[in-house]
């Protein structure tokens, strides 16, 4: 087996801004729906929120020194829309958008490219008292935001990502409410999703024919635990929902037609206009893909999870392989399946994995992380020599960070934080990519 990158290929991490920055009343940034959420009794474990995080605001700096030090040739984080409009539509805080100039010129300085994402996750409050991703016009917020990012900084950056994950926005965000804003709403997480894909691609447009704009999707490998029809109906449920949904508008301006008539009674698609999956499908430079473990789906209910509108009887089984701290089970094999899937569905289309990572506790010798981290490179190793154009690989994550409704209990970074003195120590799972790095393979 080869284990080599070739020269081109780009090696990362990845953050995001909530996670890290902190400074969440600084230089005229305005609140987040997840300001709003982590300040709900009851939504964060242990009544954790942003405000410090890993305070990555004010050390970004050192933190772009630890990344120049690892030999990283790409960092990807994404941009606080409440720092840059702190009401979510017109006035423009140009301190905000000053910290990610100075941010990027730094990351420039030491030879790494920037790649932000414009949106991951922390919509301005404003925007969700005014009905959030389930009204239409947060759509065409997004674009005005994103041509005020792009005029800022687009002399600077060579690729962007739109979103991350509206898959979570949508349905973690708007129908089982685990993440902010915590509402309950499948028909209105159907709609958001619809808004979420239409942002996208309005954002796309604002951006300008010269920008090389791609989109970040959390998709995963589905299996059917059984051969049995009740099983497999489960696994295409899942399937479409997870994966269809959302590959399907962008790629095929379509919508699949079994999810469609999976969600019949939860909503009518009155919400879909004209013309707008042909903006949706507006051409993506590359596809972000965010992989952390397969699906192993069975049918017959009882449910496990409202997230899986459209899917009432559908629950998750056990693969009975070894698990992270965070309860996702690992398996590398999904990952080489969902490339090698993507690949023959969408031959042309370039592949970064734009997340990929392990939660373990360890502070410094963390084993867990370093073979998960080898595992899953291997098949990516193996996906490349089977001719799949993967460019680019961003672990998940630089830093312990703020893991949404987790808190900080959960640790994906590479380099360890320590919060009470907010010390970055390097992990063994950084040392041992860094020199994965060096080498440009395992
Ligand atoms: C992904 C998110 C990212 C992080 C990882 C663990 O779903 O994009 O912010 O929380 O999971």
């Amino acid at each position: 087996m080869s284990k080599s990158f070739g020269p081109d290929f780009l090696w990362g991490a990845a953050t995001s801004s909530y996670q890290i920055e902190g400074a969440i009343h600084e230089d005229g940034r305005g609140p987040s729906i997840w300001d709003a959420f982590a300040a709900t009794r009851g939504k964060v474990a242990n009544g954790d929120t942003g405000a410090v995080a890993a305070d990555h605001y004010h050390r970004y700096r050192e933190d772009v020194a630890l990344m120049a030090g690892l030999g990283l040739q790409a960092y990807r984080f994404s941009i606080a829309w409440p720092r840059v409009q702190p009401c979510g539509s017109g006035r423009i805080e140009q301190r905000g958008l000053d910290f990610y100039r100075r941010l990027i010129d730094t990351l420039l300085e030491a030879g790494i490219q920037p790649w932000p994402t414009l949106y991951h996750w922390d919509l301005p409050e404003p925007l969700e008292d005014a009905g959030g991703w389930p009204a239409r016009d947060t759509a065409q917020r997004l674009a005005e935001y994103a041509a005020v990012v792009h005029d800022a900084v687009s002399d600077r950056v060579e690729r962007w990502t739109t979103l991350n994950e509206p898959w979570c926005s949508a349905f973690l965000g708007y129908a089982t409410g685990r993440h902010a804003p915590g509402r309950a709403e499948p028909a209105q997480a159907v709609r958001a999703a619809h808004h979420l894909l239409l942002g996208h691609g309005l954002a796309v447009q604002a951006m300008g024919e010269d920008a090389r704009v791609g989109i970040t999707l959390n998709l995963t490998d589905v299996s059917p635990l059984t051969g049995s029809p009740d099983d497999l109906d489960a696994a295409r449920r899942i399937d479409g929902m997870q994966n269809r949904f959302f590959l399907d508008p962008l790629l095929h301006g379509a919508y699949p037609e079994d999810v469609v008539d999976d969600l019949r009674e939860v909503t009518t698609f009155e919400h879909v206009r004209e013309g707008d999956l042909k903006t949706i499908a507006a051409p993506l430079d590359f596809l972000g893909v965010n992989y952390y473990s397969p699906m192993l789906v069975a049918g017959g209910g009882p449910h496990t999870e409202t997230a899986y509108v459209g899917s009432p009887s559908v629950r998750y089984a056990d693969g009975g392989r070894p698990r992270t701290s965070i309860g996702w089970e690992v398996d590398e094999g999904g990952l080489l399946a969902l490339l090698l899937r993507l690949h023959s569905e969408y031959p042309a289309l370039p592949l970064y994995v734009t997340e990929n990572g392990a939660a373990f506790d360890d502070e410094v010798h963390d084993s867990g992380r370093v073979s998960y981290l080898e595992n899953h490179l291997g098949v990516c190793a193996r996906a490349v020599e089977q001719g799949v154009p993967l460019k680019g690989y961003f672990v998940w994550s630089l830093l312990d960070n703020f893991e949404w409704a987790y808190g900080y209990a959960q640790r994906f970074g590479i380099v360890h934080i320590d919060y009470a003195t907010q010390r970055r120590t390097l992990r063994d799972s950084a040392r041992r990519y860094a020199d994965i790095i060096a080498r440009g393979g395992l």
